[in-house]
């Protein structure tokens, strides 16, 4: 069974997983790194990290279009659930075995409010355990922390970082948590959408590089990479 990422610009990323189509943070509406709309993409699943609007984003409404679950904490699920939508919740440190995998929620270092200033809980990563036992791990908004290092020892084939400063990990804190996490691929997210986290992601690459084992993949909104 084949895994394919696409990458929509932002934080936002497509995964078709067999038949199942997921979104992670699909911020399209106002995010000038889209590379489609909301209105275009397809979803079974959409996994919101936290409430920020940069990562709930369009969550809401691709979610009534498609007939998708929302996994999230429980506050967000919480909150979607009241406007009308199909949630799971989980929490910290929980997983659940959905038809694409299993999904656990990480940690993550960071802030998590609702659109109309309602409690979102604790922002979360998500480990993804696939059909084929490959582990994916989407960081989410979070700065570096050390059980990174636990995640890491999983065996994570693909790891999606935020690299974008100022909100979150920047260039160098994402290096050390490339060092923790031991990723095969690690596709850097969360920068270069907004002026205030502009990076140079090809430096970037060609330092974790040569630093670690792990291979660094570069998308540009739109483009996709095939897990195999
Ligand atoms: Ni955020
Ligand atoms: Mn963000």
């Amino acid at each position: 069974m084949s895994t394919t990422l696409t990458f929509y610009g932002h934080a936002s990323f497509g995964l078709q997983v067999g038949q199942q189509h997921l979104l992670f943070d699909p911020f399209f509406s106002g995010n000038p790194a889209a590379s489609t709309s909301a209105d275009e993409v397809d979803a079974d699943y959409i996994l919101v990290s936290h409430g920020h609007s940069d990562h709930l984003g369009d969550a809401l409404r691709i979610a009534k279009r498609c007939g998708a679950t929302v996994i999230a904490v429980a506050e967000i699920a919480g909150w979607l659930k009241e406007h009308g939508v199909k949630t799971h919740a989980q929490h910290l440190g929980g997983g659940f075995t959905y038809p694409f995998g299993y999904c656990k929620l990480t940690l993550a270092l960071h802030g998590s409010d609702l659109p109309d200033g309602s409690y979102g809980g604790n922002p979360a990563g998500f480990l993804l355990t696939l059909p084929d036992e490959q582990k994916l791990y989407f960081a989410g908004d979070t700065g570096l922390f050390g059980d990174m290092r636990l995640i890491g020892d999983e065996g994570v084939a693909l790891a999606l970082l935020p690299i974008g400063d100022n909100y979150t990990m920047g260039p160098a804190d994402a290096l050390r948590a490339v060092e923790f996490l031991r990723p095969g691929v690690v596709i850097p997210m969360h920068y270069n959408t907004f002026p205030l986290i502009r990076q140079d992601a090809a430096a970037w690459k060609r330092q974790v590089e040569e630093k670690t084992d792990s291979q660094v993949v570069i998308l540009q909104p739109g483009e996709s990479y095939v897990l195999t």
